[in-house]
Parts: structure tokens; sequence; C-alpha cells
């Protein structure tokens, strides 16, 4: 039987990438963001959900079951909150709701 020897310096290279990706992924995002800021710790930077997010029972923003809520429901949630999630109706105010509807818009597959 033949030995593999896996060089160091791949296992470094492919580290490398692997610890990289999540710094591109949030770099093509908006940093700056109120959704980065505010949401992005429960809902994830993508929409589908941080590890506590999910705990606490957030869905999946980029899937149909969200993104079929209407406009009203989203903003209604976002204002008002619901169980665990925060009420945001104070900051950002309603033209912020507005643009974070919107933004859960764009997730979508
Ligand atoms: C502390 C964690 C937390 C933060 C921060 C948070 N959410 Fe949520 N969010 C939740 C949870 C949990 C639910 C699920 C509520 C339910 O249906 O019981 C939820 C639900 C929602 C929903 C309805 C769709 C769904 O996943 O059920 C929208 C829309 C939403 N959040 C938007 C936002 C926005 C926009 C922000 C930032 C302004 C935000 N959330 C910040 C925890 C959070």
């Amino acid at each position: 039987m033949k030995r593999i020897h896996v060089p160091a310096l791949a296992i470094a290279t492919a580290l490398g990438v692997v610890l990289s990706l999540p710094l591109t992924v949030r770099a093509q995002t908006a940093s700056d963001t109120p959704y980065t800021a505010k949401c992005a710790g429960c809902h994830g930077s993508d929409g589908t959900g941080s590890a506590m997010g999910k705990t606490m029972g957030a869905h999946d923003f980029t899937s149909a079951e969200v993104q079929q809520m209407p406009d009203a429901e989203l903003s209604d949630i976002i204002t008002n909150g619901k169980s665990k999630m925060p009420a945001y109706g104070k900051s950002p105010k309603a033209d912020g709701i507005k643009g974070l509807v919107a933004y859960i818009r764009t997730l979508k597959k």
C-alpha cells in the first residue's frame, strides 16, 4: 500500500481558503446597512438565519415561506416584533423599515 503524503503547505492553503470565505461573503453584502447592524445577528447576513436566530425560531428569508408573506406582514413583524423577534418600530423609522423589507426581497433565491 502506498502512503499518501499531503504537504503541509497544501493543508495551510486549503485552510486559508476556507477561513477567508466568510470574510468574502461579508464584504459583498452592504456592511453598513441597518440590516447588518441590527438584524444579521439573528437572521444572518444572507438572511438564512444565524445559529442563535434559528434556535429562537427565525425563518429563512430566502425561503418561499417568508417571500410569500406580503410586505405589510413583514413590516408589521419588524415594527411590532413577534415572540422572540424584537420590535423595531422606533428605530429604524418607517422608511427604514420599508428599506429593510426591500432588502429582504433581494434575498429571494
Ligand atoms: C434577537 C434576534 C432577532 C433580531 C435581532 C431580529 N430578529 Fe427578526 N425574527 C427573530 C425571530 C425569532 C423571528 C421569528 C418570530 C416568530 O415567527 O415567532 C423573527 C422574524 C422576523 C420576520 C418574519 C419572518 C420570519 O423569519 O419569521 C422578519 C421579516 C424579521 N424577523 C425581520 C427582522 C429585521 C428586519 C430585523 C432587524 C431590524 C430583525 N428581524 C432582527 C429574531 C430576531
